[in-house]
């Protein structure tokens, strides 16, 4: 992987743990795994009522959410404002899962006012896009474009700087088949050349891409290319909630990118 980008793994804990108990357990030895770990981002989406506990805990690892609303504040009775997250910690969220999209209807449209309503937060989205079973063999599946084009329609390119954008195969998703490395690397290419369309070469380098989908300890560092810029980061859910699979993941990525680093 190019020195400059600073390998992004993000662990999507989804609706795990089920107590504050377990869940300030878990954060503290993935907090003592990251510990050793250098030159990798690490941001730790948990479920939100574990989120003001688990702030004092933070150390090295940032804390990101799962989803957010679109609006700040008023009569949306469920839902969690990104200024909640803030006064969390909370610097990141991931908007736009498939699990969303697929169980709670979120559509490009929504996933799109809460993209704009992040940023204007100072909440940094991820953006998680990937085509379904029907699409995998396509070459270009039409999915990624819809989804990042209507996903990041009518947002001033400034401010989408730092983003991220996970690729997310939906079928590799919890299954134990992750995509091949030499496919999400492809997948990886073809997002950033309509990110430089849709937002310019400049803001199109700060983004970066992640790979989820089956991620462990074994291939996680396998989706990082050493001499052309693919994937530069993870967006890990199930091996995520394993503390010392998990830090084996973050020590494997780091070994991976001394490893490529110019000498
Ligand atoms: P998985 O989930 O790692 O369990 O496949 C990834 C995700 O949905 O973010």
């Amino acid at each position: 992987m190019p020195d400059a980008v600073r390998p992004l793994i993000v662990a999507n804990w989804k609706m795990h743990p089920l107590s504050m108990r377990a869940a300030g357990a878990l954060f503290k030895k993935v907090v003592r795994g990251a510990r050793g770990v250098r030159g990798i981002d690490i941001v730790i989406a948990p479920p939100v009522p574990f989120l003001g506990a688990l702030q004092r805990a933070a150390g090295s690892v940032s804390l990101g959410a799962q989803d957010m609303f679109w609006e700040r504040s008023g009569a949306y009775t469920g839902e969690i404002s990104p200024a909640m997250l803030k006064d969390f910690g909370v610097r990141s969220c991931i908007i736009g899962h498939s699990e969303r999209r697929r169980f709670l209807g979120e559509t490009d449209e929504m996933i799109n006012r809460k993209i704009k309503a992040a940023v204007q937060s100072g909440i940094t989205p991820i953006l998680a896009i990937g085509e379904t079973e029907r699409e995998s063999h396509e070459v270009v599946p039409p999915t990624i474009a819809e989804e990042l084009t209507r996903g990041l329609h009518g947002i001033a390119p400034r401010r989408l700087l730092g983003m991220a954008v996970a690729y997310e195969p939906v079928w590799a998703i919890g299954t134990g088949h992750p995509d091949t490395p030499d496919n999400a690397t492809r997948r990886a290419i073809y997002i950033r050349k309509i990110l430089v369309k849709l937002l310019g070469a400049r803001v199109a380098g700060t983004i970066r891409i992640l790979y989820g989908g089956s991620v462990n300890a074994k291939n996680a560092a396998t989706f990082f290319s050493r001499d052309i810029r693919g994937i530069d980061g993870l967006l890990v859910g199930g091996a995520s909630l394993d503390p010392e699979g998990f830090t084996r993941i973050l020590q494997s990525v780091a070994g991976h990118r001394r490893r490529s680093a110019p000498r």
